[in-house]
């Protein structure tokens, strides 16, 4: 078997993707006829054009235009749909799924529509896919903490149908403590805890989430590998890691991926994951993301089954399931 056809045949969980930025051009512009919005781009070409990147900043800044577009519950769905299909056909089981919130009531479309419509795909990805999902709430680290409990509050009806919150959007001067409270209530609450750091962030702000916050899992942290005694923390408490190999070098956080933490995080003994962040954007979903990986890196064969087996292990799914989710990834390993 060779290495690409493994990584096909492979049982995948995906742990880091924004359902915003699962939205392929084609789709965008769809939505935006449907919906009667002038998008800036008036063809693919042109929209495509646009996703060339030197930072975090530039990438958020066309994410959040781009989203413009999603007002009702059927263009939440079908973007979810579509994400969903796409993934099964890389062969993933089972997704958490962050969503951006404020992003949307922000410009006055109700925390309903997009939640009911992200919900009614992911319902369907069950039933037709046999594909599970997770959703995870995130806040937008540029807006004021309040705006976070503001959120929570107006989320209520629907808190049984998160796994957890997260945190994204720009990093660099929002570091994890100004949320602190914040992430205390929702720890209280029973909620999972992620918490993008160490992307553009310095390794002082995976720090902050691992050892003053507490969460449950980092996503990106490519930066904590600038710190010895935080590389030992993390392969102590196995704390998960979800790395974006693509969204890396898209973003200007590595110059190749040959310069990606994978391996080392690999073989350092950390629980790192691949994932793909916003693949409509960065040039390829979780199997591609797979395959430049192991290819930069020179990847054994065991390594590419380690990071199968690692994001079901790195997952939120009781241990029965995934029990049986490692049992597969070991059967098609064989
Ligand atoms: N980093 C921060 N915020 C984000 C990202 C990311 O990679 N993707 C979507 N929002
Ligand atoms: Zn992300």
């Amino acid at each position: 078997m060779t290495q690409r056809d493994l990584i096909r045949r492979l049982p995948k969980a995906e742990l880091h993707l924004h359902i915003e930025g699962s939205f392929e051009p084609e789709l965008m512009m769809q939505l935006a006829a449907r919906n009667r919005i002038d998008l800036r781009f008036r063809t693919l070409d042109e929209a495509k054009a646009a996703y060339n990147f030197s930072n975090l900043q530039e990438f958020l800044d066309l994410y959040y235009e781009g989203m413009q577009v999603l007002r009702t519950e059927e263009d939440f769905h079908d973007l979810t749909w579509a994400y969903l299909q796409r993934a099964a056909a890389d062969n993933v089981r089972h997704v958490e799924m962050f969503f951006d919130p404020q992003a949307h009531t922000g410009r006055g479309v109700p925390f309903g529509v997009v939640t009911e419509g992200i919900l009614a795909a992911l319902k369907r990805g069950e039933t037709e896919l046999g594909l599970t999902s997770y959703l995870i709430l995130s806040f937008l680290r540029h807006l004021p903490e309040e705006d976070g409990f503001a959120l929570l509050k107006g989320s209520e009806g629907w808190h049984d149908k998160f796994v957890g919150v997260g945190l994204d959007s720009s990093e660099m001067g929002h570091p994890p403590l100004k949320f602190e409270r914040l992430y205390k209530r929702c720890r209280d609450m029973g909620f999972k805890l992620c918490m993008h750091a160490g992307e553009e962030g310095p390794p002082q702000y995976v720090r902050e989430a691992l050892i003053d916050i507490g969460v449950d899992r980092i996503d990106h942290g490519n930066r904590s590998m600038e710190d010895p005694a935080l590389i030992q923390v993390l392969k102590d408490t196995q704390v998960p890691l979800t790395n974006c190999p693509l969204s890396n070098l898209s973003l200007c956080v590595i110059r190749d991926l040959k310069d990606s933490p994978v391996k080392a995080q690999l073989e350092a003994g950390l629980m790192v994951t691949v994932n793909s962040d916003d693949p409509a954007y960065f040039g390829g979903y979780i199997g591609r993301n797979y395959e430049k990986i192991a290819d930069a890196l020179t990847l054994s064969d065991a390594q590419v089954v380690t990071l199968a087996r690692n994001s079901f292990a790195a997952s939120f799914l009781p241990e029965a399931a995934k029990a049986k989710h490692l049992a597969a990834v070991d059967a098609a390993a064989r």
